[in-house]
């Protein structure tokens, strides 16, 4: 029997997919509980569902953070293990040649906020952490708090998209306005860029000459639902390997890429 696992989960919206974690759980074809739902949206729908398992929920309110910005005063809000340096430096996120100050309110806004989510975590101890529709950038700062061993990641992500294609906010929206025939959904773990994470798992759905970007969603969504509590039985059976592979091409580079292995049982 796989090990129970102690699963914290991210939003910001509706939670369907928290929803079929805890409906998951509830089945045991997950073998874990969630522990704590947290969101950077505190109007987020997604946070009923948390309420139905009785499960505790914080709110960590990163618009009224990000609004509430001034440079001169952000260094008062920060902890004193807070390195901007280190955290510009392993950033992938933004491409080199961004705007000096705007890098700097970006990440220096995140580590308020994800120092608000540290603080709530701390009382919910977990083995894995999960985002189910959280619509913010985990900036280094936070992963390096959750993750201390990049060997063993334990930031789950699920993207509406196949990636790496369509990275970003709107995956199934790219997909579809691009004209692709297969659309998709990808579980990966979380890393220092947008998206670019090692992938645990995918899967496709045909578009069809009269899909719309509704009916695209909706193919996605009910992929998502299944795919998501899958990959997190696969870590709790303590299946997912991060190994660093590498290939040497016909041209002679060498292709270096973190990628999952899936142990057989
Ligand atoms: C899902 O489609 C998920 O893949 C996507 O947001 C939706 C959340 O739906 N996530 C992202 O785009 C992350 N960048 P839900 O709130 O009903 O689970």
């Amino acid at each position: 029997m796989a090990p129970f696992i102690r699963i914290g989960v991210l939003i910001s919206g509706g939670g369907s997919n928290l929803q079929a974690i805890l409906e998951a759980c509830a089945k045991t074809t997950i073998s874990g509980k969630v522990v704590f739902v947290g969101t950077d949206n505190p109007s987020a729908k997604g946070l009923r569902w948390a309420a139905k398992y009785d499960i505790p929920t914080f709110a960590v309110d990163y618009n009224a953070i990000i609004s509430g910005y001034h440079p001169a005063t952000a260094a008062l809000q920060l902890p004193e293990d807070f390195d901007l340096e280190d955290v510009l430096s392993k950033q992938h996120i933004f491409k080199h040649g961004e705007h000096k100050q705007h890098l700097e309110a970006f990440f220096l806004t995140r580590a308020i906020a994800e120092t608000g989510l540290l603080e709530q975590i701390q009382a919910h101890p977990f083995d894995l952490l999960v985002l189910a529709g959280f619509m913010r950038t985990l900036s280094p700062y936070f992963i390096d708090h959750i993750v201390p061993n990049p060997a063993e990641p334990r930031i789950m992500n699920i993207h509406p998209a196949l990636l790496p294609s369509f990275p970003g906010i709107d995956g199934y929206g790219d997909t579809f306005r691009y004209g692709c025939k297969v659309g998709g959904c990808t579980v990966h773990f979380v890393d220092y860029g947008e998206d670019t994470g090692p992938i645990i798992g995918q899967t496709a759905f045909q578009i069809q000459p009269n899909d719309t970007l509704e009916s695209v969603k909706k193919k996605g969504l009910e992929l998502e639902w299944r795919l998501y509590p899958q990959c997190i039985q696969l870590f709790a059976e303590g299946r997912l390997k991060a190994i660093e592979q590498e290939f040497h091409q016909a041209n002679g580079k060498r292709y270096r890429r973190k990628v999952v292995k899936i142990q057989e049982v």
